[in-house]
């Protein structure tokens, strides 16, 4: 099976928990997370030692699902109230998706392009380079259809240090006005400021929470990651 629905328990992975909203200045641990981070250069173009190969390690790993079945039972599930929207390439991106799922009991949809990325990653980091410098609006698979929703929460893996542009077609198309939108992301090394803020820019009318932001070597306590996300945003919702 394709690495897309993988997850790497090795991956060396980080939180980064911004306490700000849209706009306003991330936490002082925020700033550190990302000032040390060794942020994926993204002015030059791809190559197979960019930032993004530590995606590559979770081909070899488990299936995402076993980390939703190793999951708390949902917290106030509140049907019709909460989607998911995920794209993920190597899995990443979708084991936490289905780990916030399991917390939530809220749907999850994932976001398909409608051609899939080549199976080979150094393939596919040049496709997404050429797709960022074309601003390009890549199709995804079928419709998804948000509007019976209060609150979508949005998840893509940080491509070139930004949104693939596959979730910058389904921002684009999505009325999501007077909404809330609740984003996470898992990186590489890098990390997720600069997709928060595109995201930011892109759904103006929309209420943007905080994001959760991963990297690798806190992949097993995503569960704990999940829940203290989801805490804070019902505190900053109250
Ligand atoms: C095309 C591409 C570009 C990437 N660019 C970055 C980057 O700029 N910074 C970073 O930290 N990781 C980068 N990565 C790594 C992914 O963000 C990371 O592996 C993520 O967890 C993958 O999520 P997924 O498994 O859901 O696809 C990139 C990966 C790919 C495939």
């Amino acid at each position: 099976m394709r690495g897309l629905r993988a997850l790497s328990l090795s991956l060396a992975l980080s939180l980064l928990l911004l306490t700000g909203g849209c706009g306003e200045e991330p936490a002082p641990g925020a700033a550190e997370s990302a000032a040390s981070s060794g942020d994926a250069e993204v002015s030059s173009p791809p190559s197979s030692a960019a930032e993004a190969s530590p995606a590559q390690e979770a081909s070899s790993a488990a299936e995402p699902s076993s980390a939703a079945e190793e999951s708390a039972p949902p917290q106030e599930p509140e049907e019709g109230e909460a989607v998911i929207v995920c794209f993920s390439y190597t899995g990443n991106t979708e084991a936490l998706a289905r780990v916030l799922a399991a917390q939530t009991g809220a749907e999850l949809v994932l976001l398909v392009p409608a051609e899939p990325y080549p199976d080979d990653y150094d393939a596919t980091l040049s496709q997404a380079w050429e797709e960022r410098e074309n601003d390009a609006r890549p199709a995804y698979e079928g419709t998804i259809d948000v509007s019976g929703y209060d609150t979508v929460y949005l998840g893509s893996p940080v491509w070139w240090d930004d949104l693939p542009m596959l979730v910058r077609t389904f921002l684009d198309g999505a009325e999501l006005s007077g909404k809330t939108v609740a984003p996470f992301f898992t990186s590489g090394s890098g990390d997720a400021e600069a997709a928060y803020e595109t995201l930011c820019g892109a759904v103006a009318d929309a209420v943007v929470t905080q994001p959760l932001s991963l990297r690798s070597e806190q992949a097993e306590e995503a569960e704990r990651f999940v829940s203290e996300w989801l805490s804070a945003l019902a505190e900053e919702a109250s």
